[in-house]
């Protein structure tokens, strides 16, 4: 079995900056990766479960009806790289399918990374698998010393392309692009436009999986920046908001009050938000603009039940 692991830890320092500089500013935010501390990363497999929120299950099943057919499409592969790769269950999908010699898993929730990434080595003996525990936001291009020369594949699937603004989504790909290289191939799955109903049901599931999702960020703060949230004085409030094609997520303060964080004091009005998260949703040609702007040229596109999945390669000029 060949597996490494590689912490890219951030400093306390920066995390209590940016979580402070969030906090002070209007409105209130907090960016979703700090959602993904180890009971985060257990709720978002619930969330997944919930059958209102058919995202992961959806995706699956495309990927699994059309893998031959992608994998014709991808072509030969040496190396696929998977930010934010939470559990590998999706890579898993891919590895039987393009045979790559090493897969190389980020996310910032290095334990459960770890775990799994450890485990698919162990079902892949002749796979070299290095998992790296960091911010990609901060540190991707570190990744590139894990990476054996050849083809590469960027896979970024659950559509967590949708947490970012359009100009990061941007940023991001170019980004993404820059660590694939010149022969580089992209395939990314992304949520689709579709009735606004059905996005609220899924952010608001019956069983409250989602709404513990957003308040545990707040634990998070109370024991890692020794905050003094009270869970029971914000309400997880998320909506589609059609006119910016997302789905937003706010805690919303039921009070007046006061909370310290890290040493610091930010008030709350009755009603002001803690916004925590968007979910852009996009149409496949939309999706394929903002990719190509990046210096990506799309190659193919798959749909099933309002999810797509994209394949990429980069442009020549780009
Ligand atoms: C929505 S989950 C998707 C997990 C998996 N890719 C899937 O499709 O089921 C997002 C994952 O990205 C990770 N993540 C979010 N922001 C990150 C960042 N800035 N750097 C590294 N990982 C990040 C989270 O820890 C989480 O595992």
């Amino acid at each position: 079995m060949a597996f490494a692991f590689q912490d890219y830890p951030a400093a306390h320092d920066d995390v209590r900056g940016e979580v402070l500089a969030g906090l002070a500013a209007h409105p209130k935010a907090i960016p979703p990766k700090y959602f993904y501390d180890a009971a985060g990363c257990r709720l978002f497999d619930a969330i997944c479960a919930q059958p209102e929120y058919t995202l992961c299950r959806t995706e699956q099943s495309l990927m699994a009806a059309h893998l031959p057919e992608i994998a014709d499409a991808v072509g030969e592969v040496d190396c696929i790289i998977e930010p934010g790769a939470g559990d590998c269950v999706k890579v898993r999908q891919l590895l039987g399918a393009l045979h790559p010699k090493s897969l190389v898993v980020i996310d910032i929730a290095g334990a459960p990374l770890a775990a799994a990434a450890e485990a698919v080595a162990r079902d892949h003996p002749g796979l070299a698998v290095s998992a790296l525990s960091m911010d990609f936001l901060r540190d991707l291009e570190a990744a590139a010393r894990w990476l054996p020369s050849g083809r590469r594949l960027v896979y970024y699937p659950g559509s967590s392309i949708g947490n970012f603004e359009p100009e990061a989504v941007k940023a991001l790909l170019a980004r993404f692009r820059d660590l694939a290289g010149r022969q580089g191939r992209l395939l990314i799955g992304f949520d689709l436009k579709k009735d606004p109903l059905r996005l609220h049901a899924a952010y608001n599931d019956a069983a409250g999986m989602t709404a513990a999702f957003n308040l545990n960020l707040l634990t998070r703060l109370n024991r890692e920046l020794d905050a003094d949230f009270d869970l029971a004085r914000f309400r997880h409030y998320a909506f589609y908001q059609p006119v910016r094609g997302r789905v937003e997520m706010h805690l919303v303060s039921l009070a007046e009050q006061t909370v310290r964080v890290a040493g610091e004091s930010f008030r709350f009005a009755l009603g002001e938000t803690l916004h925590t998260e968007h979910s852009y949703k996009y149409r496949g040609d939309e999706f394929a603009a903002l990719a190509e702007s990046a210096g990506w040229q799309c190659a193919r596109h798959w749909e099933h039940e309002g999810f797509a999945v994209q394949l990429y390669g980069a442009c020549e000029t780009g």
